[in-house]
């Protein structure tokens, strides 16, 4: 096999291919694991394709395993999963296992799709089951049958577009998108992943059946973002998502960042080839999704916030709160995790002016620990965010603006060495509040409770409870609630 394979996975496809010996059943590896496999990138999975019962042949591949690996059977549409456990780590008590997963398909007529919904799968040969695939780099097939084990069958010349990292679909465009239109987001994604072009042909296909899109579910898109956003360079799949007509239609307040508008010899940047900047700086440093798609958000409240001042020129005052409201409802549009990294981003996304106007004035302690509190333990992502954020294209401003950063980062070590204020709460919490004025969860609560936070965050109060206390009662009093077992 000319292929670089590891000896765990020389060792699971002689498997696979002594159970095909077994059964008499024609098969092949096929898919990712090779088109990953030539280009000497990492995979943890293998589908593998027979010319008959692709369940017979999962189970008798899961028999030469110790212990026998639990199947998956999916009897509707004839397919098969089991995966192998490769090593476990132990690493201070937390085991880590690593595992590989194999997937058997019967070949078939129709459109290859891991997870269709349509249980009409219609058996065919090799060369249908490759018709039906994506690309030519994934309609590669590799032979584990005696007689020519081994044997790249590549129908479409898909070794030749690997080799000049080229994405093309194996049809004709319109017929292989329209069978699952997702396609065309796999392809941006491929091309962003592999830094492959699109192919020409395939590229006007996609523009022309964009509003195709339509019809795949919101999971799938999200997933297929996810990757694109998980990528070393992803501006360039959301610049190819943005100019396939793509981008409209599934993220339309990203795309309507995009352009700058002139008005009175004065005009504002783009805002959405900004953003992507921002996202293969925040890219270069972190691998956190989160932190990444913060960026993708940072500015998403620009153009609803956009004016033009007479005398100040274009403006987005606010941006960052209108942007922190809309974070809820991107999530929930795609899905998202609605609870911690929703938080997480919206609370990037608002902050993420907060540095640079530090480093803008003297900084007070009080700003500082300001800062602390809001950010927390995200604090190191935000500053990532906002030294991302510095897309001049002037060198000296960046380095100015950079080394302001620096003195930011620096004051923040000191106010926190000194007054721990990263994971801080405020001495008396809202429960002390409720229950010495005899209050249920109402607005007085969170009014005292902000006004003893803010006299502890700008030093008009020590960090005690007993000063605390005192400040509450005195807030309680100027808004008229008498405490309750404290005789006046
Ligand atoms: N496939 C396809 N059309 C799809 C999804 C998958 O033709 N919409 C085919 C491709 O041949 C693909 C194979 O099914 O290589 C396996 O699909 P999948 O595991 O989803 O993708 P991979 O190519 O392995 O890549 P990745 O895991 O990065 O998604």
């Amino acid at each position: 096999m000319d292929i670089p394979l590891k000896s765990y996975e020389s060792a699971i496809i002689d498997k696979v291919a002594k159970a095909a010996s077994v059964l008499s059943t024609e098969t092949y590896l096929v898919g990712g694991f090779v088109r990953d496999k030539l280009l000497n990138r990492e995979t943890d999975d293998a589908d593998f394709v027979c010319v008959g019962d692709a369940m017979a042949l999962a189970t008798e591949t899961a028999r030469q395993f110790s212990p026998v690996p639990k199947i998956s059977y999916f009897k509707r549409f004839g397919t098969a999963h089991f995966k192998v456990l490769l090593q476990e780590r132990n690493d201070d008590g937390k085991s880590e296992k690593k595992y590989f997963e194999l997937e058997f398909a019967s070949a078939r007529k129709e459109s290859y799709r891991t997870d269709s919904r349509k249980p009409d799968v219609e058996p065919g040969t090799l060369t249908d089951d490759q018709n039906r695939r994506d690309f030519t780099i994934n309609a590669l097939a590799i032979s584990l049958n005696l007689s020519d084990y081994g044997k790249l069958i590549d129908p479409f010349q898909g070794l030749k577009d690997l080799h000049q990292k080229i994405i093309r679909t194996p049809l004709e465009p319109a017929r292989t998108f329209s069978d699952d239109p997702l396609r065309m987001l796999r392809a941006i994604r491929f091309a962003a992943q592999l830094e492959f072009r699109i192919d020409e042909n395939t590229w006007k296909g996609i523009q022309d059946s964009a509003h195709r899109i339509k019809i795949v579910s919101q999971e799938r898109i999200t997933d297929e973002i996810n990757k694109i956003l998980l990528c070393p360079k992803p501006s360039i799949g959301f610049d190819l998502l943005f100019r396939s007509g793509l981008l409209k239609i599934i993220f339309p307040a990203l795309h309507d960042l995009a352009g700058a508008e002139y008005k009175d010899g004065q005009r504002h940047k783009d805002n959405f080839y900004h953003t992507l900047q921002v996202v293969d700086n925040v890219a270069k440093r972190s691998d956190n999704l989160w932190l990444r798609w913060a960026a993708l958000l940072h500015d998403i409240g620009k153009p609803a916030t956009k004016k033009f001042e007479e005398g100040h020129g274009w403006t987005f005052h606010g941006h960052e709160v209108v942007g922190g409201k809309l974070v809820p409802k991107i999530f929930s549009r795609f899905r998202l995790p609605s609870a911690e990294p929703m938080r997480y981003v919206k609370k990037l996304v608002e902050l993420h002016l907060r540095p640079i106007s530090l480093t803008k004035e003297n900084i007070t302690d009080s700003a500082i620990r300001r800062l602390l509190f809001d950010a927390g333990d995200d604090l190191d992502d935000l500053m990532i965010l906002c030294e991302a954020d510095i897309t001049s294209k002037n060198k000296q401003k960046v380095k100015r603006y950079l080394e302001n950063f620096q003195i930011v980062r620096q004051r923040c070590r000191e106010v926190e060495e000194k007054d721990h204020i990263r994971n801080w709460q405020p001495p008396v919490s809202g429960e002390v509040i409720m229950e010495t004025f005899g209050l249920p969860p109402s607005k007085p609560v969170g009014v005292i409770k902000d006004a003893i936070k803010n006299a502890i965050l700008d030093g008009l109060i020590p960090n005690t409870y007993e000063a605390a206390f005192q400040l509450m009662l005195e807030k309680g009093n100027e808004l008229g609630l008498k405490p309750k077992n404290i005789s006046s």
